[in-house]
């Protein structure tokens, strides 16, 4: 049986997770997901690099105990990559027992074989890096290379690594294999060994906060040590129960960004050598999600955007994962920005996936009484069937080479070429020449069954839509993850004769900032969102208003998350609502309708522009709607789409 074990660095706790960090589990988590989908035996593990100089200040600075803090934050990273659905196997911390024993044991191991030694230290820290310098590497005014900060001068008595012994072998390696892609990656190190190296520190006498040297407990082993092992660590290597590591060993991929390339493909594989372990097969060094100007960054309204969560509530899962894998080519960086995110989410997912469903299922509906029809050998040009064939191979032959860009956009060349085949084929002309009837019938099922394979080729990258378009197609959805992936994904696996299940669109269009704050007169929109024929009488008493005056009026979807009467006040509630990632505190006169604990979850409409008030000293901002009737009962106006995304414009 084929088996795949990738990892994801383990990250430092930082309580300002940026979608940024989401990249490189997002892109493994997919990885994990598309070979799990074929079958093979995987391992997926991912967690935290707890230990530092930086982890120890940053407690410090904040009255924690370094373990306080650490705890704090992790449990947080562990809620982002369950709002982000990441499949992992393991979660190690690196202040966990399993964990601390093992890196000890390489140590002394290391040690006893003569590869680590005493010595002393003089020279050049940075501390964010967690990284040594010698002098001619530093920028201008003592700076570190690779971040541009202050490095600190640090003096002490120290155990080193004898790095130097494993440059020609490593270096060997590195040359005659694919151990480091993309290829540019592997080019920088080949250089950077061969401006030579050194042996390295791997202790600390002034750190606390960290493992012990087992053989000198003043002082810590240094944390890229410590970290790095975490891969073996966490399989169980050189305990009694080292099945996992038996098994998965070696890695098949290592995912990291690039800044830290270096310690994956240098460090440590003259750890491992050095252990007499086998070398992980390849470390994938991925580029960086960048942001826009610093003034956009610390901007309120966009800076928030750029926190994973907010996007999440904001646009939905699956237009997140789908925006970080498509935007940025593998490899290469990116420059995030939410007009980015937008358009991708509206382009590729609203307008051309979510419309090629929708425009099938409509036409199946229409010209085949809802029943996928039975393609006609004799008029069926294969035109799609083919496409599907070359688009899948394409698709996994860039998943093996983690280009997770390339599988996406070959996938999307099926989307738009049968978008283009409707047009092309014009079934609605078919239907109305009864000699087209067989033609028709193939037209209408390849559409179906590339919708069906696309949906199967996207179960590594999306969470829910794949499920959303097998219901539709009227097949069981939870078998689009499970079914053997070779049937799955061939040409044909839709039987004649189901029944489909048209639903809501896939991904509804996401209005632009600017759209929503333009006034305009009344535009196509406007007029189809107006209440269809007879409008002509005015109601009675009512003054008319022009279209502008009604866009200046905000409003918004919101959830409501918290509801609590207002003391002394029995018309009137206090209620927190969601919109769109940011909260907001209303008072409204419902308490004699509605009791607080049945309005928690209703998505409501709420008017966002209105003036801030007070009412009972109570700050409120904004007001919901809601309709009374003659009999002084009343409604609140919700929507009858669940989940349907709040901070969304109503219109
Ligand atoms: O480096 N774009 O942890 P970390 C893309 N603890 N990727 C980004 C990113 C961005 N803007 N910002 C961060 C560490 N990342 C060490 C690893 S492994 C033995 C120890 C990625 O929390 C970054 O490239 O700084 C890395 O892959 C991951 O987030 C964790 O970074
Ligand atoms: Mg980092």
């Amino acid at each position: 049986m084929t088996k795949f074990y990738i990892t994801t660095p383990i990250y430092y706790p930082s309580s300002k997770l940026h979608i940024g960090h989401s990249y490189t589990t997002v892109a493994a988590d997919a990885l994990a997901r598309y070979h799990r989908r074929l079958g093979h035996e995987t391992y997926f593990l991912t967690g935290t690099d707890e230990h530092g100089q930086k982890i120890e200040r940053a407690a410090i600075a904040e009255g924690k105990t370094p373990i306080q803090f650490v705890d704090e934050i992790v449990a947080g990273i562990k809620e982002l990559w369950s709002a982000l659905h990441i499949s992992y196997d393991d979660f190690i911390r690196t202040t966990e027992p399993r964990h601390k024993r093992v890196v000890q044991k390489i140590f002394r191991q290391l040690y006893d074989q003569g590869d680590i030694y005493k010595s002393s230290y003089e020279g050049w820290y940075c501390t964010p890096c967690e990284t040594f310098w010698i002098e001619g590497k530093l920028k201008e005014g003592n700076l570190c290379p690779d971040c541009g900060r202050p490095v600190e001068w640090t003096k002490e008595e120290s155990y080193f690594f004898r790095l130097s012994k494993y440059a020609d072998r490593l270096l060997q390696h590195i040359e005659e294999t694919d151990f480091i892609q993309p290829a540019s990656r592997k080019n920088e190190m080949v250089s950077f060994i061969k401006q030579g190296l050194e042996d390295l520190c791997v202790s600390r006498s002034t750190v606390r906060w960290g493992i012990p040297v087992p053989i000198d407990e003043r002082q810590t082993i240094y944390v890229w040590i410590d970290a790095l092992s975490n891969y073996i660590t966490a399989l169980g290597w050189g305990t009694e129960n080292d099945e996992l590591y038996r098994k998965f060993w070696p890695a098949d991929v290592h995912l990291v960004g690039k800044e830290i390339v270096r310690f994956h493909t240098i460090i440590w594989p003259c750890i491992l050598m050095a252990l007499g372990l086998p070398l992980p097969k390849k470390v994938f060094g991925h580029g960086w999600l960048l942001f826009g100007t610093q003034a956009e960054k610390m901007s309120k309204s966009k800076g928030n955007v750029v926190d994973p969560f907010v996007l999440i509530e904001k646009y939905g899962l699956d237009a997140v994962r789908y925006y970080l894998l498509r935007e940025v080519p593998f490899g290469s960086d990116g420059t995030y920005t939410e007009d980015a995110f937008i358009l991708r989410t509206n382009t590729d997912l609203a307008n051309d996936l979510g419309n090629l469903l929708s425009r099938t299922t409509q036409m199946i509906n229409k010209f085949a009484g809802g029943q996928v029809p039975e393609p006609d050998p004799a008029t069926d040009d294969r035109v799609l069937a083919a496409l599907a064939e070359q688009v899948v191979r394409e698709y996994q032959e860039a998943m093996d080479r983690l280009e997770l860009s390339t599988a996406l956009a070959a996938l999307w060349k099926l989307v738009d070429r049968a978008n283009k085949y409707i047009d092309e084929q014009a079934p609605w002309a078919l239907a109305r020449d009864a000699a087209k009837a067989g033609q028709l019938r193939s037209v209408l099922y390849s559409l179906a069954e590339s919708l069906r394979i696309l949906a199967v080729a996207l179960t590594p990258f999306l969470i829910h839509t794949p499920e959303r378009i097998w219901e539709q197609l009227g097949l069981d959805p939870a078998q689009v993850r499970t079914l053997p992936w070779e049937e799955a994904i061939a040409w044909g696996g839709l039987q004649p004769g189901t029944t489909i299940r048209r639903g809501n669109p896939l991904f509804p269009r996401i209005e632009t900032a600017k759209e929503e704050t333009r006034v305009e007169p009344v535009t196509e929109t406007a007029q189809a969102a107006a209440p269809a024929a007879p409008a002509a009488e005015p109601v009675e008493g009512v003054a008319q208003i022009e279209y502008d005056d009604f866009a200046k009026v905000d409003l918004r979807v919101a959830e409501i998350v918290e509801a609590e009467r207002v003391p002394k006040a029995d018309r009137l509630l206090r209620l927190q609502l969601s919109v769109g990632g940011e909260r907001r505190q209303i008072v409204s006169g419902i308490a004699q309708y509605y009791a607080p604990e049945e309005l928690i979850g209703k998505r409501i409409i709420l008017v966002s522009n209105l003036k801030p008030k007070k009412l009972r000293g109570i700050e409120s901002h904004g007001m919901l709607l809601a309709a009374t009737a003659e009999d002084g009962s009343l409604s609140l106006v919700t929507l009858d789409k669940p989940n349907f995304p709040t901070g969304m414009r109503v219109k």
